[in-house]
């Protein structure tokens, strides 16, 4: 709709940590997703909504303008490739480490590595611009299985503190990218909504400088 702001956010940590931020630009959700069964939550502006999706899905939303705008991983947008949409703010908030990790001790094949992950995009630009061959193997989640059982030889997944990947036996490898949530934007909603959009990404650059002085 012409009139209304809609934010695309998925559960969990993006949306606690990007709350605070749109609380700073006036924002404030009239419900919490883990709580509620709503997909599409009210806020204290009327022409402002959050729909909650999941994290993969943040881009596709805001390629299509079914969301005007939305916070993503780095990781999830290197991967859906940012057609449609801009990058505008780095928000500084979910950081983590996109690695290759493997079973420590474990020797590499020689010939070509299978590498299970769900970053299959990111994975073949990474291993061929390295010229290395490589057997990818999608998977939805828990990658740290998959060399435990033979599936794979290495995992591409995000790493914030190790603690998963020493849980399960496993060694980060090479750091592939920096990885923190963006704010990205429709590009039509861009020229169409552009005073609003430009106020709000604004006030949010603020909100980030403020936190990255108080930290
Ligand atoms: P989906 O629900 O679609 O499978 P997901 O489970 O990866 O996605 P989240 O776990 O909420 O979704 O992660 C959202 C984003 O937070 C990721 O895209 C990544 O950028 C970042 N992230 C993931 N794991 C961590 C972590 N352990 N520490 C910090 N940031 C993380
Ligand atoms: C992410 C990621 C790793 C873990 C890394 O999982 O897939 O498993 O975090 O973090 P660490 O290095 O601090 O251990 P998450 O906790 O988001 O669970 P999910 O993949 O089921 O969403």
């Amino acid at each position: 709709m012409k009139d209304t702001l809609t934010i695309a956010l998925s559960k969990g940590r993006i949306f606690k940590e990007t709350m605070p931020l749109l609380k700073v630009a006036g924002i404030e959700a009239l419900d919490d997703p883990e709580t509620s069964r709503k997909l599409i939550l009210d806020t204290n502006h009327d022409n402002i909504k959050l729909v909650i999706i999941r994290a993969t899905d943040v881009p596709v939303y805001v390629q299509y303008g079914a969301a005007d705008l939305g916070v993503t991983g780095k990781d999830v947008l290197m991967e859906h490739g940012g057609e449609g949409l801009y990058e505008m703010l780095d928000l500084q908030i979910a950081k983590c480490r996109l690695m290759t990790a493997g079973l420590a001790d474990k020797p590499l094949p020689d010939g070509q590595i299978k590498v299970a992950t769900k970053f299959v995009n990111c994975t073949r630009n990474y291993f061929a611009r390295q010229g290395r061959q490589i057997e990818i193997i999608k998977l939805y989640g828990s990658m740290e299985l998959a060399p435990i059982v033979g599936l794979s030889d290495i995992i591409v997944d995000v790493v914030q503190t190790g603690s998963t990947l020493k849980a399960n036996g496993l060694v980060p490898l090479e750091h592939m990218a920096d990885i923190s949530s963006r704010m990205i934007v429709n590009s039509a909603s861009m020229k169409i909504k552009h005073k609003r959009l430009k106020n709000l990404l604004e006030q949010l650059r603020l909100a980030v400088d403020k936190k990255q002085q108080q930290q």
